[in-house]
């Protein structure tokens, strides 16, 4: 089995580039890796360089295929029985898209309903389906998650290898941290790391490492602040269109190799 991870954090801190690179380290290596855009604002194909016009139709958006699984169309469901485990063990490969490193993307979409725990064909299809990922597919999985947890359940929480909180220097982000954190440890995911994102300085450095300490959160790495980064995202494009070497991704490819350390043997 791969390892299973998703990432987390304040908006803003880097999630989808640090999912996106970690992703890509992963290919480079020749594992087989299945990217899961589970952000309202969908931003990792770009990060994983697919052109707008080659990038995957959110499945939420998907109406015909959530008719088809769960029995019911979305918006339909009020006093109708739909499927609570409908059939998605094919939707990974028909749904996704691969990009130049051999990355398969998956893009979720966003369910509207007031509450996490929706009752709707949509979130049937789309738990479901991330249980599936999380629990038994072989590939390598990294999931850009919102700061909430919104779309794990308790059974995909407990299947994963490991939660990265994504924090940068800042109060905000380590209030955010702490607040995953606890949600984190009440769903059962085993192990929560942090990596230190957009760092400019040895001493906030030091003094993030010593909050991380105190708030019980492991750091895994740290990741330098890049001009690289800025500047892919001002142009709109992936960074890995510009460069594919800087101190950012060389950082987050070493970061990719030392998540490999949690590898059932
Ligand atoms: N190490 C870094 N150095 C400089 N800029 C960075 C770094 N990491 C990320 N950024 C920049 O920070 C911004 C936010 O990054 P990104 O979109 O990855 O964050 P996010 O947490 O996914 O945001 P959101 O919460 O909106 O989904 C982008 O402009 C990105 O280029
Ligand atoms: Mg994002």
């Amino acid at each position: 089995m791969g390892i299973k991870v998703a990432v987390s954090g304040k908006g803003g801190v880097g999630k989808t580039t640090i999912a996106g690179a970690i992703a890509i380290s992963w290919a480079k290596q020749g594992k087989r890796v299945l990217a899961v855009d589970a952000d309202p604002v969908n931003h990792l194909g770009i990060i994983l360089n697919i052109s707008k016009d080659r990038q995957p139709t959110p499945l939420s958006k998907m109406s015909e295929l959530i008719e088809e699984r769960t029995g019911v169309a979305p918006g339909e469901s009020f006093g109708k029985l739909f499927r609570l485990n409908p059939r998605v063990d094919d939707i990974p490969d028909k749904y996704s898209v691969v990009n130049e490193d051999g990355v398969r993307l998956l893009v979720l979409g966003t369910i509207e309903c007031a509450s996490s725990g929706c009752f709707c064909p949509e979130n049937a299809l789309l738990r479901t389906l991330i249980d599936h990922l999380v629990l038994e597919i072989d590939d390598y999985l990294v999931i850009d998650l919102e700061a909430g947890l919104e779309h794990l359940g308790r059974g995909s929480s407990k299947g994963l290898d490991i939660l990265l909180l994504i924090v940068e220097p800042g109060q905000r982000s380590i209030e955010t941290a702490d607040r995953i954190k606890t949600l984190a440890m009440e769903l059962g995911i085993k192990r929560v790391e942090a990596i230190l994102n957009k760092s400019r300085s040895p001493n906030s450095e030091r003094l993030m490492k010593s909050r991380m300490e105190e708030l019980g959160i492991p750091l895994l790495g740290t990741v330098p602040y890049d001009q690289l980064f800025e500047e892919a995202d001002i142009n709109g494009v992936s960074p890995f269109s510009i460069s594919r070497s800087s101190p950012g991704l060389n950082a987050l490819s070493e970061i990719a190799v030392k998540l490999n350390r949690y590898q059932p043997s």
